[in-house]
């Protein structure tokens, strides 16, 4: 059934804020190949997102199909080869007559066009809200019909809505067949911007956005707080909004991944897997981030202290774990010391395991450090039992 999809976050590569517009059956075919080639796909990057603009129309039998340029071998084929590598294939449209990018949407057509998608091997349908009446009621409506059409086709798909966290998804997506729903508005590559709203917001405007949250996650149904920027640096379509965001360091790029991993956030890439820079391809291959976001418990870590230039977010794992990060948002360098006991309520001894250094800590009960600009630090914590105390 459709609650046997997203029981962890879904992760994979999603083609709009470096592509836009120029997606295309030779793209996604080089996209999947360097996917299994650089060892994402064993990392666990599994779907491949078609964003907006690969719709051509609809044709005589209301029957939509794909740009005829771009696609010219039609998404069935483009859907076997994905399959073949042993990747899935994800695809977008819209509860409206068009999409954001003004092709044709799924508005009146949601049957039709589930059943295509499942026709086709669809895996995955990011539906998007552009063109639509702002109103919760008619959101829910309307995001349910597409919920239950996708539902009726027998066939697993993940269910992305986003509506940008607008009209509190986080209260009804579940209902309405969603796996995972957008909070926040498009994400773009800069660290901070000075404004949060619809085409400016930065990493940070979008974690402050994630607060209290929390409690609505969990196996099958997630908070999307948007796509990885990671490793962009500025040269995304729409992530630098056409040059006005020139992008961010590597550190930031890194505490961007950290923190989506322990908002047990989708964990989807944008950048161009076919070339990557050693140092970005590690962060987004780090195995115990990964794990941290892909735990079987699916809980989304809260943040338990929001002070003094310091985010400090605490994730529960499985097997009596928890995860703490520590996050500098100061600009500048800084020396932080958290006491387990009074500062995160975390009682008796912990061993801890310190991710990018993998340093081991032995009966820890402060932690301590220091970081430079927008960098974080990240422990996995187990509890002292009586025989090695
Ligand atoms: C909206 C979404 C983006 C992207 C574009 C496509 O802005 O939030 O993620 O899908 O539409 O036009």
């Amino acid at each position: 059934s459709q609650s046997s999809v997203a029981l962890t976050p879904p992760m994979g590569w999603n083609s709009w804020n470096l592509f836009e517009e120029d997606v295309s059956d030779k793209l996604i075919r080089e996209i999947a190949d360097a996917l299994v080639s650089s060892g994402m796909s064993r990392a666990g990057y599994q779907y491949i997102v078609i964003d907006d603009f690969w719709v051509g129309g609809r044709n005589a039998s209301n029957e939509l199909f794909p740009d005829p340029i771009r696609f010219p071998h039609g998404i069935k084929a483009l859907a076997d080869y994905v399959h073949s590598k042993g990747l899935k294939l994800g695809i977008y449209s819209d509860a409206a007559a068009l999409t954001c990018g003004g092709v044709t949407g799924s508005y009146n057509f949601e049957e039709r066009d589930a059943t295509t998608f499942a026709n086709w091997g669809i895996d995955y349908l990011k539906y998007d809200y552009c063109n639509a009446p702002g109103d919760m009621v008619t959101a829910f409506t309307r995001y349910k019909k597409m919920g239950d059409a996708l539902r009726s086709t027998g066939r697993l798909i993940v269910y992305s809505i986003c509506e940008w966290g607008q009209r509190q998804p986080w209260l009804w997506a579940r209902a309405a067949g969603g796996h995972l729903w957008r909070t926040t508005w498009d994400m773009r590559d800069t660290w901070l911007s000075d404004r949060y709203d619809n085409g400016h917001n930065g990493i940070m405007n979008t974690i402050e956005k994630q607060k209290g949250l929390e409690k609505y996650a969990g196996p099958g149904g997630w908070n999307d707080p948007d796509l990885l920027v990671t490793g962009l640096s500025g040269k995304g379509k729409s992530s630098s909004l056409n040059g006005r965001f020139t992008g961010c360091s590597l550190t930031e790029y890194r505490s961007q991944f950290a923190v989506w991993c322990m908002l047990a956030s989708p964990l989807m890439v944008n950048l161009d897997v076919r070339r990557m820079d050693t140092a970005v391809k590690a962060i987004l291959l780090n195995k115990e981030l990964i794990a941290i976001d892909q735990d079987v418990l699916g809980s989304q870590a809260s943040v338990v202290i929001d002070a003094n230039g310091w985010l400090v977010f605490k994730k529960e794992l499985s097997n009596d774990r928890y995860a703490i990060c520590v996050l500098n948002r100061q600009n500048v360098s800084a020396y932080f010391s958290f006491n387990l006991e009074s500062a995160l309520k975390m009682h008796g001894r912990w061993n801890a395991q310190e991710i990018f250094t993998n340093r081991r800590l032995r009966g820890v009960k402060t932690f301590t450090g220091e970081l430079t600009a927008h960098d974080c630090v990240i422990y996995v914590l187990s509890a002292m039992n009586s025989l090695t105390k």
